[in-house]
């Protein structure tokens, strides 16, 4: 039984921050945020917003589009590293939201969970639904997997300059229009680290940016190793001498941070994956240097981070090999679109991979380029840390929904902050009744409660 996205929606915050009146407030080169992480734009929450309403507008945006009545739904799954309660899922307060437009208990039937892993747990929950429908549990009904998260850092932080926030809703059934996943070749990989992490009642998490990078670099080639095995066991796709896997994925997702960290990830898997080809002879005379080893190949992250010789060659070789015609045909082809609303929301977290598959469809449509029948790969991690590594082939109904999508349009007019509103926002100062736009047809927090019997208790309207 064929199962996978059937449309997708997301909903963005109003507000956003300049790349440049960031640069300049931290006295930073602009260039660095713009060419150097490809940031140009970060969407920032107003203060009568919170993960669950992002989700909730998005969920009802996809409801609403795609006229479905909660008799529909047969699961709604919420996934963020934003949560706000350790113990009720956020799904219930998206389900308390979405019940205000559609009437109390109309979603009394629809089970769900609320999934964390980092920025990898929308793709476990894409998984587990996806088996749901193949398992034929649904009995007909749909599965929402809603992807929500706010990206926010300590101010000054090396990672404040990778901020963001949105939510990313997807519909899954068994007649999907978009995506149908390939069956039986989803691959993960695991292990215990603290690249990143978010100890109990700390808003912002500890980043060791570098070290996450590399090691998200690192999870994605082991899961791609293990996805290698899969298809090649199951049939699902023939390699043959002189190709890679990669050859046979027409679009390569993955996880986007901020926008060129895709880029970077991609070039390490894509070089990884040459290596072992009767092409790299000739990328390498291309670049004109040897590729470069660590001191220590078989050591640890640190180890290779602290061999500055071998970073500062590998930095170089790396820059080369992107400027490579084979590597740059890659880039454009299977890569590129997917940036583009990376670039101008910021980070999602657990919906960035999400938005690239949004702003792939679209930018790559436009394109006019036949989306029938190819094959998107992605490459999705997650800190703490897992990688999932899956694939799924675009459906010949694809138009039906692409031909429609208009990311400006959808993200909305949103409003520049200056920096004094930014601080405010960031550090909390202002109430849920002193937001900064009064938006319409939208949920939107009302009170967080603080009495001792019913604290934390938080009340949403729908903004008529
Ligand atoms: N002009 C152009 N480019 C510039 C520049 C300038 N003036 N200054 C720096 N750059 C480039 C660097 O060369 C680098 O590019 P490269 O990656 O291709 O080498 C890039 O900008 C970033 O600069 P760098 O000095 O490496 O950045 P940093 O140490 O200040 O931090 C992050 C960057 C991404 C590590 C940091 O923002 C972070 O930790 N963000 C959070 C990431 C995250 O959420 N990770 C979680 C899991 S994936």
């Amino acid at each position: 039984m064929a199962a996978g996205v059937d449309d997708i929606a997301i909903y963005i915050p109003r507000l956003y921050l300049d790349a440049t009146d960031f640069a300049e407030a931290r006295g930073l080169d602009p260039v660095k945020l713009q060419k150097g992480l490809g940031v140009s734009q970060m969407s920032i929450v107003d203060s009568n917003q919170d993960p669950a309403c992002l989700a909730a507008n998005a969920c009802l945006k996809i409801m609403q589009k795609n006229k479905l009545s909660p008799e529909d739904i047969g699961r709604l799954y919420v996934s963020t590293e934003s949560a706000f309660d350790e113990s009720k899922a956020m799904n219930s307060y998206v389900i308390g939201m979405l019940e205000q437009v559609y009437g109390q208990g109309a979603f009394e039937h629809c089970g769900g969970v609320e999934t964390k892993f980092a920025c990898v747990s929308g793709s476990y929950a894409l998984y587990d639904n996806t088996n749901w429908i193949r398992a034929g549990e649904a009995e007909g009904k749909a599965a929402l997997v809603v992807v929500s998260d706010i990206a926010k850092y300590d101010m000054g932080s090396s990672g404040e300059m990778t901020q963001g926030a949105g939510a990313v809703v997807m519909l899954l059934n068994d007649n999907p229009r978009l995506l149908a996943f390939d069956p039986k070749v989803t691959a993960t990989s695991i292990k215990d680290e603290y690249d990143f992490y978010r100890p109990f009642g700390k808003e912002t998490p500890i980043v060791h940016g570098q070290y996450s990078n590399l090691l998200y670099m690192i999870q994605v080639r082991k899961a791609l190793e293990a996805y290698k095995k899969k298809v090649i066991s199951s049939g699902l796709i023939k390699i043959e001498p002189g190709e890679t896997i990669l050859d046979h994925m027409d679009y390569i997702h993955m996880h986007l941070p901020y926008s060129n960290m895709g880029k970077k990830a991609l070039a390490y898997l894509v070089r990884h994956e040459w290596r072992q080809l009767p092409r790299w002879k000739r990328i390498l005379q291309e670049i004109g240097m040897e590729e470069p080893v660590p001191k220590d190949p078989r050591g640890t992250i640190e180890s290779v981070l602290s061999d500055e010789e071998f970073m500062a060659k590998d930095h170089e070789f790396t820059k080369l090999f992107s400027k490579t015609p084979e590597y740059q045909e890659v880039y454009e082809s299977k890569l590129a679109s997917s940036l583009i609303a990376s670039t101008m929301i910021g980070n999602l977290y657990t919906a960035s991979l999400y938005l690239g598959f949004r702003s792939s469809l679209e930018f790559e449509y436009q394109k006019g380029i036949n989306l029938d029948g190819k094959r998107v790969g992605f490459g999705s991690y997650g800190s703490g840390s897992s990688a999932m590594v899956f694939s799924g082939v675009i459906q010949p109904e694809y138009e039906q929904v692409v031909k429609d999508m208009n990311l400006e349009v959808e993200v909305g007019q949103r409003r520049k902050l200056t920096w004094d509103e930014y601080e405010k926002l960031h550090e909390n100062k202002l109430r849920p009744d002193q937001s900064m736009v009064h938006s319409k047809k939208e949920f939107v927090l009302v009170e967080v409660n603080t009495e001792i019997e019913t604290r934390g208790e938080r009340r949403y309207i729908f903004n008529e």
